[in-house]
């Protein structure tokens, strides 16, 4: 099994689940309150740890009181957190609304913790990792990063999810091997179907092969030599929590592609991953089979 290495956010996240998503002004009670570590990157590591992965996380880690569940967590799943940076305050919180009628994931984050630089990354020592995986926040400073890699370890396959537009953040595009986009992402460039966005992608990506998820629809994957594939979604029997499904995705696809699985076979195994999350509560026992 691989070492993994993936650098963003770890995040608190205090999910209210509720029968529908409200009207503003309204007030309402919820079915069900739940507070929760979460965050992209450290979501992603819990689940490429249950698929047999040796994971690290490299981000900016809070030491306010506030932070000890998210602590807890990353110890839980032997994460390893020496590449991260400890800073005076609160964690990053999101407020997530859950709609049972919708299956919707709304989500309203709070930051004030500077973001993790490249010269945190590096610091690193890399040459044991066989894969790492970046969540785009910072643009110029995630480019840093990915040159330091490409310079220090040009061998070292990464992945980059770009969920959010970001400034300078395309100019990461070049140095990829694998991009993850979202459907959110791609709208904000215009973009309401997957094939058009992966093809004006291709332009500013030449090498990497270029995936987006679409939700329901499950993703598409623009493969090197310009085949497009899709996967559907796998739904569960009954859609429970959606929250994570993305991170899940990246998890099951970094793990198809360290088990050199062609990118088609990718896209399958990350939306039967992702399917089975959204039929579960948060993101223990994903591993193993059945759906
Ligand atoms: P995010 O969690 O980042 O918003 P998406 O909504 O695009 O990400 O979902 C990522 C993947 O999770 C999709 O490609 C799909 O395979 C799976 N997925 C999302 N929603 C559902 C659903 N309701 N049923 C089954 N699979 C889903
Ligand atoms: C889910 C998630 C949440 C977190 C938010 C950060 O994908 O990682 O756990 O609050 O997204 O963007």
């Amino acid at each position: 099994m691989a070492r993994i290495l993936a650098i963003g956010t770890a995040t608190l996240d205090l999910i209210f689940t509720l029968a529908r998503y409200p009207d503003e002004d309204a007030e309402l009670r919820a079915s069900g309150l739940c507070i929760s570590p979460g965050g992209n990157a450290a979501n992603t590591l819990i689940v490429l740890g249950q698929l047999g992965h040796t994971c690290a996380f490299g981000g900016v880690l809070a030491d306010g009181p506030e932070a000890t569940p998210i602590l807890e967590r990353l110890a839980r799943h032997q994460i390893d957190l020496t590449a991260c940076r400890a800073v005076r305050g609160r964690p990053p919180t999101s407020c997530v609304l859950l709609s049972l009628e919708g299956g919707s994931r709304t989500i309203v984050h709070y930051r004030d913790l500077p973001e993790y630089s490249g010269d945190d990354f590096g610091r690193i020592d890399l040459a044991s990792f066989d894969w790492v995986h970046f969540e785009a926040r910072d643009g110029p400073e995630t480019v840093r990063m990915i040159r330091r890699l490409r310079e220090s370890r040009p061998d070292l396959p990464c992945s980059v999810e770009v969920e959010k537009p970001r400034p300078g953040i395309e100019a990461v595009f070049a140095d990829a091997m694998l991009l993850i986009f979202s459907r959110a992402y791609a709208g904000h460039r215009g973009f309401d179907a997957p094939h058009p966005f992966l093809l004006r992608m291709r332009e500013q990506a030449p090498h990497a092969d270029l995936i987006v998820t679409w939700g329901k629809e499950g993703a598409y994957g623009l493969d090197s030599r310009g085949a497009i594939h899709h996967s559907p979604a796998y739904p569960p029997v009954e859609v429970k929590d959606t929250l994570g499904a993305g991170d899940t995705f990246n998890a099951g696809l970094i793990d198809a592609y360290l088990k050199s699985l062609g990118l088609a076979e990718a896209l399958s195994q990350a939306c039967r991953l992702s399917g089975k999350k959204c039929g579960q509560i948060g993101l223990e026992g994903l591993a193993g089979k059945g759906r």
